[in-house]
């Protein structure tokens, strides 16, 4: 049964301090706004969540090839993508009493007016005509545009030519590795390039947990196809991330595709599906884009750079091959799953909290722990087989504090879905025919069953 309650975003943010999921960054210094840190349990979700989506858009398929490129790239790579121009700028107002810096399309959004597409006068005459204050009700400075890029300099002169840019999306690094990609791995068109990695945006207002940060962690392909093609494998793909979304357990009714309006596209962009999340206490917002992005990028690279981006086919045809591009924001696919997972039942009497989460995504995959941990021959039999699950899967947990009930309940609100107990019958010492069968729990249903020692692997998997 689903928590519908408002202030069940507030729990799994609590949640995942308390058991070790998510910190604020550098929180003993009063902390940083738009970073967060991952904990022991959350860099384990993490982890699971990019090795399935390795494992489902790149391993499990013939047409996508895996990259990983430099964050700090070459200062015309943004030259030429146009992200140091207009297109990738939010608009910005100021408190005019207390200095804070507000996005104005998002004040404007509360009180339910769509400032995308708008200009800046557009938006200082909304502003104007809905007497939109800052949220302490002071009034605000006119727009301006203010570029989510974040800049640094390297080397040691703080010149004009030592400027850098963090990327703000991986994407770049695709776009320029293309002719180094065709040339030493020979793909038939169409196919795809994919990469995981760090992406900065110095965004207005960082704000609603990890959902809008400064520093994150995208998933993104960039899939080549001819130009007259790109409608057929448009709707492949989408396919495809609607079959991603259900493999981390996302349910249809919790997604939303949102086809964006012509006025809303990016710059770079002919068509973009937004898939939003229905975020509890928030309602349906982006958890990942899929935008047609034409031939933009590979003609910018090529124009600006001089280096040819076309694609020759064996008959000798050449041409620059045009872009289909899943982005997955790897915070916000794991606040959705969190959100999805999170649920309080009534168990023995009693309101229990569990992360309903797909076994292939928990950080633990089933943890191990002997009836008493002052009991030594009970001990010895749940480590080997402790040993034995690690061996095999790896994230097994180690549990014997407090009594087993307790382990169950830690258990369950980290979402490992089974629970291994070695007790006396393990040991032969109650009924012969139990022994090397232990107790396994499972997460959902909080049911038991005796299980081989010898079938426990086949059990658990
Ligand atoms: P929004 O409209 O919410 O600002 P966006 O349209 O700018 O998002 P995209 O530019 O489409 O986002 O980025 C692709 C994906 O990267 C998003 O779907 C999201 O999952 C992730 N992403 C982008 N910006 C952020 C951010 N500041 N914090 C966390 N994830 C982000
Ligand atoms: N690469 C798409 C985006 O980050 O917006």
């Amino acid at each position: 049964m689903a928590d519908t309650t408002e202030n069940k975003m507030e729990k799994i943010v609590s949640l995942c301090k308390r058991r070790g999921f998510v910190f604020q960054g550098s929180e003993i210094y009063g902390g940083l706004r738009g970073t967060w840190d991952f904990g022991p349990l959350g860099v384990a979700l993490n982890n699971n969540l990019k090795q399935e989506w390795w494992k489902f858009f790149v391993d499990s398929r013939e047409d996508m090839y895996g990259l990983d490129a430099s964050i700090i790239m070459n200062a015309q790579v943004w030259e030429a993508s146009g992200h140091t121009g207009a297109g990738f700028c939010d608009p910005l107002v100021e408190d005019t009493t207390t200095g804070e810096r507000y996005r104005a399309d998002h004040l404007l959004k509360d009180i339910g007016v769509e400032a995308e597409g708008m200009t800046l006068a557009e938006i200082d005459a909304a502003i104007a005509e809905h007497k939109v204050t800052s949220p302490q009700g002071n009034q605000l400075s006119p727009a301006r545009q203010f570029n989510l890029m974040f800049e640094s300099h390297i080397g040691a002169t703080a010149g004009a030519e030592g400027k850098v840019y963090l990327r703000p999306e991986t994407a770049q690094g695709i776009f320029v590795n293309f002719k180094n990609v065709v040339d030493t791995m020979s793909p038939k068109l169409p196919f795809g390039i994919a990469q995981v990695g760090k992406a900065f945006r110095n965004e207005i207002a960082p704000r609603e947990w990890l959902f809008r940060v400064r520093e994150f962690e995208q998933m993104e392909i960039e899939y080549f196809v001819k130009e007259a093609d790109w409608e057929a494998y448009f709707e492949k793909l989408r396919a495809d991330i609607q079959a991603w979304h259900r493999h981390i357990g996302l349910s249809d009714e919790n997604i939303r595709e949102y086809d964006v309006p012509a006025n809303d596209l990016a710059h770079y962009s002919k068509r973009t599906i937004d898939f939003e999340y229905n975020y509890p206490g928030k309602g349906f917002d982006e958890l990942a884009g899929f935008a047609y992005r034409t031939d933009h990028d590979l003609r910018q690279h090529m124009e600006h750079s001089g280096v040819s981006m076309e694609y020759i086919e064996p008959d000798g045809t050449r041409y620059i091959p045009h872009v289909l591009e899943p982005s997955f924001g790897v915070g916000r696919a794991f606040t959705a799953v969190l959100c999805e997972a999170y649920t309080e039942d009534e168990m023995n009497g009693e309101t229990r909290t569990f992360l309903r989460l797909p076994k292939h995504l928990a950080p633990y995959r089933v943890a191990v722990s002997p009836l008493l941990k002052n009991k030594p021959p009970l001990v010895e039999k749940a480590r080997d087989v402790f040993t034995m699950l690690k061996a095999e899967f790896g994230n097994v947990a180690w549990d014997d504090n407090g009594n087993v009930g307790k382990r169950y309940r830690r258990q369950d609100e980290i979402g490992t879905p089974h629970c291994v107990v070695i007790d006396f019958d393990t040991l032969g010492e109650e009924a012969p025919e139990h022994t090397d069968t232990v107790t396994v729990r499972n997460r959902d249903t909080g049911e038991q069953e005796r299980v081989s020692i010898n079938d426990l692997v086949a059990y658990v998997r």
